[in-house]
């Protein structure tokens, strides 16, 4: 069935004060038990999904400054996606801040900061319109699905409320991916022709020095070059049928 991109599939993460109080008390009940050396070890882990979780907001503001003539469902897209990406470093700010001793206001502040080296030069070519913008979103999202699953053994030691929450993550960064490969399918039907070439070339960045995009932040421990094949051959396969 072909799902009309203007109507976006959103979270299913419960953005109310008690849950996530539930997910503090579950998160920090386990930290309890940690030595200083494994909340060090497991801070250093969850850190890339805390700022590129924050840095969706970057991507956001960079792509509605955009040039380009962008339809009224890539924005529903978007829009659902930039609140998505906001509740994930939520919890993911309170997961950092039981590990780091840190407060929830300290963690804002230092992730406030990262705005003055935010670069979206080197990424510049990927970004020439609408089409590629979502290729490059939907190749992302897909990329981030498999990078979370191998992650799982991390998230686990933060109990039962943590796995739950990463769970949920996981989902929405799948429905994203199939809500920007939606508004491919639907609206860019007959650029289908450009996919391998904007493919190849999103392909040929992976690599680039970080610059707080949110896109391509692939460079801790989790990535591979098989998560980029395997999600590159996917979304050619998807958009190919
Ligand atoms: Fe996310
Ligand atoms: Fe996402």
């Amino acid at each position: 069935m072909v799902r009309s991109p203007s109507q976006p599939l959103a979270s299913l993460i419960l953005d109310e004060p008690s849950s996530w109080a539930r997910l503090r008390a579950g998160v920090h009940a386990h930290v309890a038990w940690m030595s200083m050396e494994e909340r060090a070890e497991l801070s250093r882990v969850i850190y890339p999904d805390l700022f590129s979780e924050y840095d969706a907001r970057f991507l956001s503001a960079f792509v509605r400054s955009l040039p380009a003539d962008l339809s009224d469902d890539f924005c529903a897209c978007e829009e659902t996606w930039a609140r998505d990406e906001y509740l994930h470093y939520v919890g993911f700010r309170i997961a950092y801040s039981a590990l780091s001793g840190l407060s929830e206001e300290e963690i804002d502040e230092r992730m406030e900061a990262r705005e003055s080296e935010v670069d979206f030069r080197p990424l510049e070519a990927l970004f020439e319109d609408e089409f590629s913008v979502a290729c490059l979103v939907a190749y992302d999202e897909l990329a981030t699905v498999r990078a979370y699953r191998a992650n799982a053994a991390v998230y686990e030691k933060l109990g039962p409320d943590m796995v739950d929450f990463v769970r949920r993550v996981t989902a929405d960064e799948g429905r994203h991916y199939r809500n920007f490969f939606a508004l491919l399918r639907d609206r860019h039907r007959d650029r289908l022709g450009d996919v391998d070439r904007v493919l190849d070339r999103i392909r040929e960045h992976e690599g680039v020095p970080y610059g707080n995009t949110f896109v391509l932040d692939h460079d801790d421990d989790v990535w591979s070059e098989e998560i980029f094949d395997d999600a590159m051959a996917t979304l050619r396969r998807h958009l190919h049928v």
